[in-house]
C-alpha cells in the first residue's frame, strides 16, 4: 500500500499517519520529521533549512526530492509506505510521478482554519521519536514528558501562531493545488483520491480514515 496523507498545518496527518502505519505495518514517510533530524543532528542540510522551516516556507524541492528518494530506496519500503507532508507542490508530485512511484490511495484531511491553531498551540512532541501529544486533546501521561521514555516533551520552533498562519497561507497557496492534481489523477488512473473530515476527535479521524481504505 503506497499512501499519501495531505491536509493543513495540525490537521493531524503525523498522529493519523502514525496509527495507519502501526496497522499496516509500513514505514511512515514524513519530510517534516527527515528535516527536522537533519536539523537535532546539525547536519550541512540541518543548518542551511533551519531558517527556512522556523519561518514555516518550503524547503526547495529539490533538497525534498532528493531526501525522498533516498528514504525510498531502504529496504522497509518495499511493502508499501506512507507519505505525510510529501508531496507538498505540483513540482513535487510531478517528480514523485515521474519516478515511476504509483500512489494507491491520497487522502486529505480537512480541518477549518480556527482548529489549526488550537491545535497547533497545543502541540508538544517528543523530539527524538517524533510522538506528538496535545496538552488536552491527546495529553502525555505525566505533563510535559513522553510516555515511553520520560524525555521532557517539547514545542516546535514553527508553532507560533504568527508563522501557523504563514503556514497555512503557504498551504493555501502551494499545497492546495495537489487536491485537483490528484483528483485529475484519480479519473485516469488506479490511484484512488478521498476526502476525510479531520475535525472530529482523533479516534473519530481514525475510523474515518480506515473506512476510507477500506473502500479501496
Ligand atoms: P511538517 O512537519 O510536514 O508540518 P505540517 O505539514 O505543517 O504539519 P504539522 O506537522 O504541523 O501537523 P500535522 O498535520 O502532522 O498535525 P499533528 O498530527 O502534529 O512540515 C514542517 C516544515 O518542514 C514545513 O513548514 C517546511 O518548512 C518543511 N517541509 C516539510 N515537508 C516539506 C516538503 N515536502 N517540501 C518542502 N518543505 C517541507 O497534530 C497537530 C496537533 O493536534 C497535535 O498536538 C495533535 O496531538 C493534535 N491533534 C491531532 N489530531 C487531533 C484531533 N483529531 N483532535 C484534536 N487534536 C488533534
Amino acid at each position: 500500500m503506497k499512501l499519501i496523507l495531505f491536509g493543513p498545518p495540525g490537521a493531524g496527518k503525523g498522529t493519523q499517519a502514525a496509527l495507519v502505519c502501526e496497522s499496516l505495518a509500513i514505514p511512515h514517510i514524513s519530510t517534516g520529521e527527515l528535516l527536522r533530524a537533519a536539523i537535532a543532528e546539525a547536519t550541512p542540510l540541518g543548518e542551511r533549512v533551519r531558517a527556512i522551516m522556523a519561518a514555516g516556507q518550503l524547503v526547495d524541492d529539490a533538497t525534498v526530492i532528493e531526501l525522498v528518494q533516498s528514504r525510498l530506496r531502504a529496504a522497509d519500503c518495499r511493502r508499501g509506505f506512507l507519505f505525510d507532508g510529501f508531496p507538498r507542490n505540483i513540482p513535487q508530485a510531478r517528480a514523485l510521478a515521474a519516478a515511476g512511484v504509483a500512489i494507491d490511495c491520497v487522502l486529505e484531511i480537512q480541518v477549518p482554519d480556527e482548529s489549526v491553531v488550537d491545535r497547533i498551540s497545543g502541540r508538544r512532541v517528543h523530539e527524538a521519536s517524533g510522538r506528538i501529544y496535545h496538552v488536552r486533546y491527546d495529553p502525555p501521561k505525566r505533563p510535559g514528558v513522553d510516555d515511553d521514555t520520560g524525555d521532557p516533551l517539547v514545542q516546535r520552533p514553527d508553532d507560533e501562531e504568527a508563522t501557523v498562519r504563514d503556514r497555512l497561507r503557504v498551504y493555501r497557496e502551494q499545497t492546495g493545488p495537489l487536491a485537483a492534481f490528484y483528483r485529475n489523477l484519480a479519473a485516469r488512473t488506479d490511484t484512488r483520491y478521498g476526502i476525510v473530515d479531520g475535525s472530529g476527535s482523533v479516534a473519530a479521524v481514525r475510523t474515518a480514515i480506515a473506512e476510507k481504505l477500506l473502500q479501496q
